[in-house]
């Protein structure tokens, strides 16, 4: 048993964990309140050095209600999603403790909570933050409540992506097939160690906020685009099988293809949704020109993109490619002169674009189109930490 007087002290644990990118999208729900897919999906776990969340989750028997601040703010504890995932690690610790698998942390089980969570990148960027958000949130309360094993369930409840951010490395979520969800989950493909070659780039192309949320937009495409129906039934289930091997392989080729393709009729689904959808804008589709040119001039599919819902790209190469392909970037996408460094995250040495290079793609430049590049790799799954974004009191320091 506990020392009478630690009861007061919260118990306290914080976590961080990672952005996803979608290599094989996910769109499109069979059950909203369960999160439910209508087809399986695979991702790439990037790297925390450049993109986490971090949070700080205490209990105590002092706390009068559960709270959550988010990125410095207050937020409506009672959002539905966040009550999921609350409710089942909740559910999970108990089922532990009537199991008899006695913990240290069983004392604080029915102690309110207090969770206090921030991004290291900026929100406004229009990164998927809610993967990285809820990922960290069921991991972190699973610590402090004293609840192991399978989580992505949970994580899942809180955002569909948000599954695939509790492994590292390259990440499917099985779709499932049972009614209550239990065997929708996210699997770790191989690790982050597996391919040390692939890097990526993430082109952050405007600072507007998207216009159509993920969970409106894939509703709206499940009710009215057949393309969609089609994708799930007839195209997804083949490529998954591909893109898994693709990854297991090290093929490059075929992991460019098969993302670029997939990205690609992510998009025209949201195009067949009625009214349509449009997450990519004048800079995307030059970003996709570009990659297109650039693979084009040396006859072989060295660069690939995939865009989420937003403008922003995501592209894929092999390390031996990217100081190069960095340079027609900055040369296409002139940025602005008086702004911070464009390039961040991982080291990329400076080269001069060859004319030849240049001429190849023959692109009119868009200047300040991108506004930074965030450079970095594949990571691993989420992790404890030291440092807590809350006090001893409870509340955010
Ligand atoms: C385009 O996971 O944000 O990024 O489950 O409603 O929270 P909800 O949606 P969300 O959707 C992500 C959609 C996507 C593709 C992907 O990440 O697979």
């Amino acid at each position: 048993a506990l020392p009478e007087d630690s009861m007061d002290k919260p118990n306290i644990v914080t976590c961080t964990a990672p952005v996803n990118i979608a290599v094989i999208k996910y769109w499109g729900k069979r059950n909203e309140d369960l999160i439910l897919p209508i087809n399986s999906s695979l991702s790439v776990t990037l790297h925390q050095d450049q993109l986490k969340t971090t949070t700080t989750v205490a209990t105590s028997r002092s706390f009068q209600e559960d709270r959550i601040w988010l990125n410095g703010k207050e937020e409506d504890i009672t959002h539905p999603r966040l009550q999921s995932c609350l409710r089942e690690i909740r559910r999970l610790a108990r089922k532990r403790r009537n199991d008899g698998e006695a913990g240290l942390n069983l004392t604080g089980m029915s102690h309110k909570v207090h969770i206090c969570s921030v991004n290291n990148f900026p929100t406004a960027a229009g990164l998927a933050s809610s993967a990285a958000g809820f990922a960290c949130l069921v991991y972190t309360l699973a610590q402090v409540f004293g609840v192991e094993g399978e989580l992505s369930g949970i994580a899942r409840q809180g955002s569909g992506s948000a599954c695939r951010s509790m492994y590292g490395g390259f990440v499917q979520w099985i779709m499932g097939k049972k009614d209550d969800g239990k065997d929708s989950l996210a699997q770790q493909v191989e690790p982050e160690t597996h391919w040390p070659d692939l890097r990526i780039l993430v082109l952050v192309a405007s600072a507007e906020r998207k216009q159509v949320g993920s969970t409106s937009g894939m509703q709206t495409s499940v009710q009215t685009s057949c393309l969609l129906k089609h994708r799930a039934e007839s195209v997804v289930p083949e490529r998954m099988v591909e893109m898994i091997e693709a990854v297991q392989t090290k093929d490059f080729t075929a992991f460019a293809e098969l993302t670029m393709k997939d990205s690609n009729q992510f998009h025209a689904t949201c195009l067949d949704t009625y009214p349509p959808i449009f997450y990519l804008n004048n800079v995307s589709r030059q970003v996709i020109n570009l990659v297109h040119r650039y693979n084009r001039h040396y006859g072989e599919t060295r660069v690939a993109y995939t865009f989420d819902a937003g403008p922003n790209a995501v592209i894929f190469m092999l390390q031996q490619h990217v100081t190069e392909f960095v340079q027609v970037v900055q040369h296409f996408f002139p940025p602005d002169t008086n702004g911070g460094q464009f390039i961040k995250g991982l080291p990329v040495s400076c080269a001069s674009l060859s004319k030849d290079l240049e001429q190849a793609i023959g692109l009119e430049p868009m200047p300040k189109g991108i506004s930074y590049i965030i450079s970095t790799k594949a990571g691993p799954g989420p992790c404890v930490v030291e440092d807590h974004l809350l006090g001893s009191d409870g509340l955010p320091k």
